[in-house]
């Protein structure tokens, strides 16, 4: 099938690709010339594992291609999918004017019974409100609209599209439900489940999933406190609560608090909706405050580790996961700005968010390994689960440091392994160990509540 795609944004670029490799037809279409022309020159703007070598393997195919002039490619367009971005507004609202934007400037080049798909997380009605606007636009009712809202994570987003969990399908007449049944046919031949349903529940199945998915975090984010107080470990809590079917063991992974461009946003979004509607989301506005609060509260938690007079902190970790380069709320945003602000003196590094990062945070040093960073430091703190740091020297980083803490916000490392290197570490829900002093090495197992050996024996 013949797909548009307008915004070649992080969402727009890897659904587009996605779509071609499925077989269709696509050209990602943006605004901003310049934005294409480096599309044209093979130069992708964002970092998500293989979509490079994706776009390339379809530009060459031929069903991928990339435009500036929505005149030129609309005309030819079964689809027109808009994925451009809906920011915030201060109260928490979001922004719709790119989507109507985007829909206006479809509507009089559209062939009759094409079908506009928003991709963009929209609130719900919002499907509706583009279609009253294009009908007017054309002086007539002849293109459909449809809701297909994404649920791609950021570093799996390929993989979110090609297995995903379902397919979302919004659509208030026949026709655009059966447009969209034929272009996901491919993932419904795999068996992905495909949930048909109208515009509106598919808008407001997207914001509940996110805030739900959301409100793990911050319920195992709050556990970990608890686990912190009581002596208990917030990952064997998690597992042992994760492996009931009902509850499910991801997005059980306590942290430093949630960020990213969707979760904060989403969450704000889901918070304003109820209140416009007269149907306050409490328990999610709670969620809110408490996610923010949580990373505040990070570098207090870090200052308290530093002796007076030491000051020097290492920060490994400032993008707001893994395996991406998007820096938006993450905890490193939040924490710097505070840790100076105490007189704290930072190195930073992350494998690959330092150039997003120093967009927004000036005035702090980086190093271009954590070693490097770690060299005497007072502290070291973790802030992002990289792999790179899952693989630490623990006795090289002892042997570079000033100080002796080791506070891990991602809970990387087993406490024994870490005190064995006469660290002290403060891990994510569990009570800090001291270094072991002497000589002799504490029992595995002795009191910390790991029999996994039992359970792995054979019944
Ligand atoms: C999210 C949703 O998962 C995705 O479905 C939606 O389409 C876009 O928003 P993304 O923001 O890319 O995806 O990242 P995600 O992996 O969901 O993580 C969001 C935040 O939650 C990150 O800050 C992450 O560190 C944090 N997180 C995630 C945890 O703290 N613990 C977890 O167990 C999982």
């Amino acid at each position: 099938m013949d797909v548009i795609m307008i915004g070649a944004g992080y969402v727009g670029l890897t659904t587009g690709a996605c779509l071609a490799e499925l077989g269709h037809r696509v050209t990602c279409v943006d605004n901003d010339a310049s934005k294409v022309a480096r599309l044209k020159r093979a130069e992708i703007p964002i970092y998500e594992p293989g979509l490079s070598e994706l776009i390339g393997k379809l530009v060459s195919a031929g069903r991928l291609s990339f435009s500036d002039d929505l005149a030129e490619v609309a005309p030819h367009a079964q689809l027109a999918f808009i994925a451009v971005g809906t920011p915030s507004a201060p109260n928490g609202d979001i922004d719709l004017s790119y989507v109507k934007n985007a829909a206006v400037g479809l509507a009089p080049l559209l062939k009759p019974d094409a079908v506009i798909v928003i991709k963009s997380t929209v609130v719900a009605g919002t499907a509706k409100l583009v279609r009253e606007l294009v009908t007017e636009v054309r002086g007539r009712d002849d293109v459909h609209v449809a809701s297909n809202p994404e649920f791609l994570r950021e570093g799996s987003a390929i993989r979110d599209f090609l297995e995903a969990d379902r397919i979302v399908a919004g659509a208030d007449d026949r026709r655009a439900a059966e447009v969209l049944a034929l272009l996901y046919e491919p993932l419904r031949a795999k068996g992905v489940p495909f949930v048909a349903t109208n515009t509106t529940n598919a808008e407001m199945i997207k914001y509940a999933a996110n805030a739900f998915l959301a409100l793990k975090i911050g319920f195992i984010n709050e556990v970990a406190d608890l686990c912190e107080a009581a002596g208990g470990d917030v990952a064997a809590v998690a597992d042992g609560i994760g492996l009931d079917h009902r509850i499910g063991r991801a997005f059980l992974n306590a942290g430093p608090g949630f960020g990213g461009s969707c979760f904060p946003k989403d969450t704000r979004a889901f918070a304003a909706i109820g209140r416009r509607y007269g149907q306050p989301q409490l328990i999610v506005e709670t969620l809110i405050e408490r996610n923010e609060a949580r990373k505040a509260a990070l570098s207090d938690r870090i200052l308290s580790e530093l002796k007076a007079g030491s000051r020097r902190v290492a920060i490994l970790g400032t993008a707001f996961k893994a395996n991406t380069d998007d820096v938006r709320d993450s905890a490193a945003l939040t924490v710097i700005p505070l840790l100076k602000k105490a007189g704290a003196k930072i190195t930073a590094h992350d494998p690959k968010a330092r150039h997003e990062t120093e967009r927004h945070l000036k005035g702090i040093s980086w190093a271009d390994c954590p070693y490097e960073a770690a060299t005497n430091a007072d502290a070291v703190v973790i802030l992002t689960e990289w792999e790179e740091y899952a693989a630490l020297d623990l006795a090289r980083l002892a042997k570079a440091m000033a100080g002796r803490s080791l506070l891990d916000f991602r809970n990387l490392f087993a406490a024994e392994e870490v005190n064995r290197h006469g660290l002290r570490y403060i891990a994510t829900g569990r009570r800090p160990a001291a270094p072991i002093s002497s000589i002799h090495s504490q029992p595995t197992g002795a009191g910390s509540g790991d029999w996994s050996e039992i359970a792995a024996a054979p019944a």
